[in-house]
């Protein structure tokens, strides 16, 4: 494991870096600069290696057998779990339920929760900046449940209107469902003023952490929401893998979301006894390699710290910030006060696709399009925009690659 850089010192990117055999590679026979990390992370060999490990001594299925590599299975994968809820300071590993990512946490919540519970008059309330994951599963319970959409709205920097979120709460308000941080702006939204606005009128809250869980240290605790989920892919660990918290009073009145194995008790045909939390909610085999690895990832970034992290990209973001606007013709999508990671634009005369593709000529990943998030475009009026996405193992290095190359597409346009 990578030792963490003692308090005080510089952040040691170069070492970290070293983790990440795919950052060694080159592109079109130019060094990869990486800078796709909102779409998702790069692994360290550190989770590479547990998976390694997993499939070659000890592979096996979880919870069933009495054999040694079925008890080592078990164990590694329980111990994730411990991992997980030490990670985002849940109360219990019991609230701790192992999804797909984070778009199946939204849909499990959407339809084990609100399915039985809404109905024509309730309301859920979303946001103005929300990826599609925290809006369709919404939609599509509003239209098996006759219960309506409210949207808060954003303004020109990207922040959410806390007064005309204000003005929707009511009585009618059952859930509110917010991003922590925009995969399309990289705003960060006042999660624990909206969560206590939220329980005041009786409404629970699900947090979407997609992008918040790499970037910053999590306590639900102290976020006091009903719900958090977020996916593994974007925090280094494997694709396929993700987390939904959930407070255990809520999980435990909650119907399971799928039946199978594992999440029974007893089967009759008469009658099924479901299984105790978390396992209510894991029917059927696992993904039991990707937990494990998301363990795995758990522990090399909270080996570096969440908190040094989130000061090294808040400082890379600044510089990449100050370098763009500094880009005549280009344009600052989302310009949050409270920002994480992302750096989206739009540039004159040059579409975002084209930027791309001119960019990974030189090897630079960049996103380009609406991000999964539709109605942000729209409220932007425009058909896509150029995101940059940093990570922890992103240097000023490369914001100044992403700034020349931005230059030479110009040059080629203009
Ligand atoms: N939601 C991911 C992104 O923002 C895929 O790119």
């Amino acid at each position: 494991m990578t030792a963490a850089a003692p308090h005080g010192a510089a952040f040691p990117v170069e070492r970290y870096r070293a983790d990440f055999p795919v950052l060694a590679r080159r592109v079109h026979d130019q060094p990869l600069v990486y800078l796709d990390n909102a779409a998702t992370a790069q692994k360290p060999r550190q989770v590479m290696e547990t998976l390694d490990d997993y499939y070659r001594d000890y592979n096996s299925n979880i919870h069933r057998g009495v054999h040694t590599l079925s008890e080592q299975a078990t164990a590694a994968y329980e111990a994730a779990r411990k991992k997980i809820q030490t990670f985002i300071n849940a109360a219990s590993h019991q609230e701790i339920i192992f999804v797909r990512g984070t778009t199946e946490a939204i849909n499990l919540v959407a339809q084990s929760y609100g399915r039985n519970r809404l109905g024509a008059g309730d309301e859920i309330i979303v946001s103005e900046m929300e990826h599609h994951s925290n809006i369709v599963p919404w939609q599509l319970l509003c239209e098996q449940t006759g219960a309506t959409l409210q949207v808060i709205p954003i303004n020109d920097a990207g922040e959410l209107d806390m007064d005309a979120y204000k003005n929707l709460l009511g009585d009618n308000t059952r859930i509110v469902a917010i991003g922590h941080i925009s995969n399309a702006l990289g705003s960060v939204n006042p999660v624990t003023e909206i969560t206590a606005l939220a329980h005041a009128v009786g409404a629970v809250v699900l947090l979407d952490g997609a992008q918040a869980a790499p970037h910053t240290s999590l306590d639900v605790a102290a976020l006091d929401c009903d719900f958090y989920a977020f996916s593994g892919h974007k925090l280094f660990g494997p694709t396929g893998i993700g987390v939904l918290y959930g407070k255990q009073a809520l999980l435990e009145a909650m119907p399971p979301y799928h039946g199978g194995g594992d999440m029974i008790k007893m089967v009759t045909f008469k009658k099924t006894l479901y299984n105790d939390l978390p396992y209510k909610f894991e029917a059927g085999t696992p993904y039991i390699a990707g937990v494990i690895g998301l363990g795995a990832a758990v522990d090399y970034v909270s080996a570096i710290g969440m908190d040094q992290i989130q000061a090294y990209e808040d400082e890379l973001l600044r510089y990449a910030t100050t370098a763009a606007v500094g880009v005549p013709g280009l344009t600052l999508i989302g310009t949050a006060a409270h920002k994480a990671g992302i750096l989206s634009f739009v540039l004159d005369g040059i579409h975002p696709h084209d930027l791309g593709t001119i960019l990974d000529h030189d090897g630079i990943a960049i996103r380009a399009g609406h991000h999964c998030a539709m109605p942000v475009m729209e409220r932007y009026r425009v058909p896509a925009t150029a995101r940059a996405s940093f990570a922890f193992y992103n240097t000023r290095e490369e914001v100044d690659k992403l700034i020349a190359g931005i230059d030479k597409a110009k040059d080629i346009f203009n």
